[in-house]
C-alpha cells in the first residue's frame, strides 16, 4: 500500500483540510462549572462548520486528576464526567461528521497519570502483576537515584522513591506521571486497545503525545553531559528517548491505524527535529509529526523560509508537512510574534500557515487573534509554572478561555471560570470580528476558503522564489492547471519584489490581500507591496 494516497486520491481530509486544535477545558462550557464540555463543543461546530475547519483535535477529555490537565490519564477508555460522558462523545462524533468534520484524539501513551489504577496496584510491591507496567529500579549507590535522567518539567531528577515497594519509578514529566514500560508485553496490548477502542467508536484519528519516549534505555544507561544553561538541556538525550525500538511501533502503530481506512496519525516529536519527522514518517510509518522549530521562530522572512525549505527537503510522496504556529504548550504567537494590538503581522502569518504545502494545525483562539494572559505566581495551575517560576511562568497563558463574546467570562461560561480570561474580551471575541470584513477572524476565514477552492493550495507544488527583498517571504504552489503566487511582506516598510522567477506564469485573474486596497499592478517583471502586505495571486 502506498503511503501517500494522496498520489492516488483526489482528496484527503487531512491532506487538503484545516485542522483546529480544541483545547476542550477552556472552549465552551455549557453547565456553569467552570470548565468547557462535550455539549459545549457540540454547540459550537456549526461556528466550525462556517469559519470552515475540516477537523478537530481534542486535547484530553478522558479522567483524569489533572495534575497536568488531562495529559496525566487515569482511564484510557472513558470520558471524564467533567467533560460528559461516552455518549455525549458519541453524539460529538455523529453532529461532527454531520458537518464533514473529523475527530481525532489525543493519545497520552507515554505515562499514565499515578492515579490510575495500574499504577495504584503497580507501587503495592515488586510482586504485583502490574509493577512491571512501569519502569522501576532498585536505588542506587548509598540508596539514591538510579541514573541522571531528568524530569524536562521539574529540571531535577526523573526519579520518584515509593518504600512500599523499595524503588524508584521513572517519569520524564511531573512525578504525578508515571511513564509506562512498554516493552511489557501486557503494557504494548493495553496500548494498542486503545487505538482500537476509539477507532471502532467513530473517531478519525490521533495525535500521540510525546509518542518518541515510549522506549527508554534497557540498561538504564546515564545520559552523557553538555553545556547548557537550563539542566536539563545540559544532558545529551540518548538513552531517554528516541531509542531504536520506536521504529517497529511507528509501523505497528499505523497498521492499527489504518484499520480504519483514510485515519491520520501525527505524532508529537518530542525535542523535536527534522531527522526525527524523517525518521518516525512515511509510507509505513506515522502519516505526519510536529516540528516545533515553526513555533519558535523569530519574526523573520528569512527564518521562516528556512524552515520551510528544510520540510520541503523531506522526501515528498512520503512525508507530508504539518503546520502549526499555536498549541497548548507555547506562548500564543500573539504575543510572540504580534505587535501590540495591531494584527496585520498575524495576518502574513496566518497567510504563511494555511497556505503552504503542508496541512495547517489552528489553534483555539488564534483566529480571533487571543493573546497570551498573564497570571500571579499564586495563580498558575501549571506544573511548569510552578516548578521554574520565575524563569518559566507556565502554559496557563495559553489555555484562557475563549473569547466568544463581550458578556460575563466572554461567553465561555455562566460560572467561575478555571483559568483568567484576557482582560480584552470585551473587544476582542468572536461576535465582534466575525461581520467586520477587516477582522483577522474574516482573515483566517478567506483563508481557509481560497485553499478550499484552489487545488494549488491543496496538493500543488511549492517553489521558494527569490524576492529579492529580505523582509519578503515569497512562494509559489503549483498544479498542472494552476498557479498561485503568496507574497509576504514582513516588514512595516513598503518593497518592491522582482517576479523575474514567475515571469512565465501567466494571467493572474485573481488577487486575494489583506489590504486589497493597496494592490499594485505589475511593472515589467516587479510589483510593489505596501508594509505588512500579504498578496495572493492565482493564475494559470
Ligand atoms: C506534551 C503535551 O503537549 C504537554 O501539554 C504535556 O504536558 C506533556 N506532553 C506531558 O504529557
Amino acid at each position: 500500500m502506498s503511503y501517500y494516497p494522496g498520489k492516488n486520491k483526489d482528496t484527503l481530509w487531512w491532506r487538503d483540510g484545516v485542522i483546529y486544535q480544541i483545547y476542550p477545558r477552556s472552549f465552551a462550557d455549557t453547565n456553569g462549572d467552570g470548565i468547557g464540555d462535550l455539549k459545549g463543543i457540540i454547540g459550537k461546530l456549526d461556528y466550525l462548520s462556517d469559519f470552515g475547519v475540516d477537523a478537530i483535535w481534542l486535547s484530553p477529555v478522558y479522567p483524569s486528576p489533572d495534575f497536568d490537565f488531562g495529559y496525566d490519564v487515569s482511564d484510557y477508555k472513558d470520558i471524564a464526567p467533567k467533560y460528559g460522558t461516552l455518549d455525549d462523545f458519541r453524539t460529538l462524533l455523529k453532529e461532527a461528521h454531520q458537518r464533514n468534520i473529523r475527530v481525532i484524539m489525543d493519545l497520552v501513551l507515554n505515562h499514565t497519570s499515578t492515579e490510575h489504577p495500574w499504577f495504584h496496584e503497580a507501587r503495592k510491591s515488586k510482586d504485583n502483576p502490574y509493577h512491571d507496567y512501569y519502569l522501576w529500579q532498585d536505588p542506587g549507590k548509598n540508596g539514591g537515584v538510579p541514573n541522571n535522567w531528568l524530569s524536562v518539567f521539574s529540571n531535577k531528577t526523573a526519579w520518584e522513591y515509593v518504600k512500599e515497594c523499595g524503588q524508584y519509578y521513572y517519569h520524564m514529566f511531573a512525578k504525578e506521571q508515571a511513564d509506562v514500560n512498554w516493552r511489557n508485553p501486557r503494557v504494548h496490548e493495553e496500548m494498542m486497545s486503545v487505538f482500537r477502542f476509539w477507532g471502532d467508536l467513530g473517531v478519525d484519528g490521533f495525535r500521540l503525545d510525546v509518542f518518541n519516549m515510549y522506549f527508554k534505555d534497557d540498561q538504564f544507561r546515564s545520559n552523557p553531559r553538555k553545556f547548557h544553561l537550563i539542566p536539563f538541556n545540559r544532558q545529551q538525550h540518548l538513552y531517554d528517548c528516541d531509542r531504536p525500538e520506536m521504529d517497529g511501533i511507528v509501523q505497528e502503530i499505523r497498521q492499527t491505524v489504518d484499520e480504519h481506512p483514510d485515519s491520520y496519525v501525527v505524532g508529537e516529536t518530542f525535542l523535536s527535529t527534522m531527522e526525527k519527522v524523517r525518521r518516525y514518517c512515511g509510507e509505513d510509518k506515522l502519516k505526519a509529526a510536529f516540528n516545533f522549530s515553526y513555533t519558535h521562530c523569530q519574526w523573520d522572512a528569512g527564518a521562516f523560509r528556512k524552515l520551510i525549505a528544510e520540510w520541503e527537503e523531506l522526501e515528498k510522496d512520503k512525508i507530508w508537512p504539518v503546520y502549526v504556529l499555536n498549541n497548548h504548550d507555547v506562548i500564543r504567537s500573539t504575543t510572540r510574534l504580534g505587535l501590540g494590538e495591531n494584527d496585520e503581522r498575524l495576518k502574513i502569518a496566518a497567510a504563511m500557515t494555511i497556505l503552504l504545502r503542508g496541512t495547517p494545525v489552528l489553534y483555539y483562539g488564534e483566529e480571533i487573534g487571543m493573546r497570551q494572559t498573564r497570571l500571579k505566581r499564586k495563580e498558575i495551575m501549571d506544573p511548569v509554572g510552578k516548578y521554574n517560576w520565575p524563569f518559566h511562568q507556565g502554559r496557563d497563558g495559553c489555555r484562557a478561555p475563549m473569547q466568544w463574546n463581550n458578556q460575563k467570562n466572554g461567553g465561555f461560561s455562566s460560572g467561575k471560570a478555571w483559568n483568567a480570561i484576557h482582560p480584552d474580551y470585551p473587544e476582542r471575541n468572536v461576535n465582534a470580528m466575525l461581520h467586520d470584513p477587516k477582522s483577522l477572524w474574516t482573515f483566517y476565514k478567506d483563508l481557509i476558503r481560497l485553499r478550499k477552492e484552489n487545488r494549488a493550495f491543496q496538493t500543488g507544488d511549492l517553489q521558494l522564489i527569490d524576492s529579492d527583498n529580505e523582509y519578503v517571504l515569497a512562494f509559489l504552489r503549483k498544479t498542472g492547471t494552476q498557479s498561485a503566487l503568496v507574497l509576504l511582506n514582513f516588514s512595516q516598510l513598503p518593497a518592491k519584489v522582482s517576479l523575474s522567477e514567475v515571469s512565465g506564469v501567466k494571467n493572474w485573474s485573481r488577487k486575494f490581500s489583506n489590504k486589497p486596497e493597496k494592490i499594485s499592478a505589475i511593472e515589467k517583471d516587479s510589483i510593489r507591496l505596501a508594509g505588512e502586505q500579504a498578496l495572493v495571486m492565482i493564475g494559470r
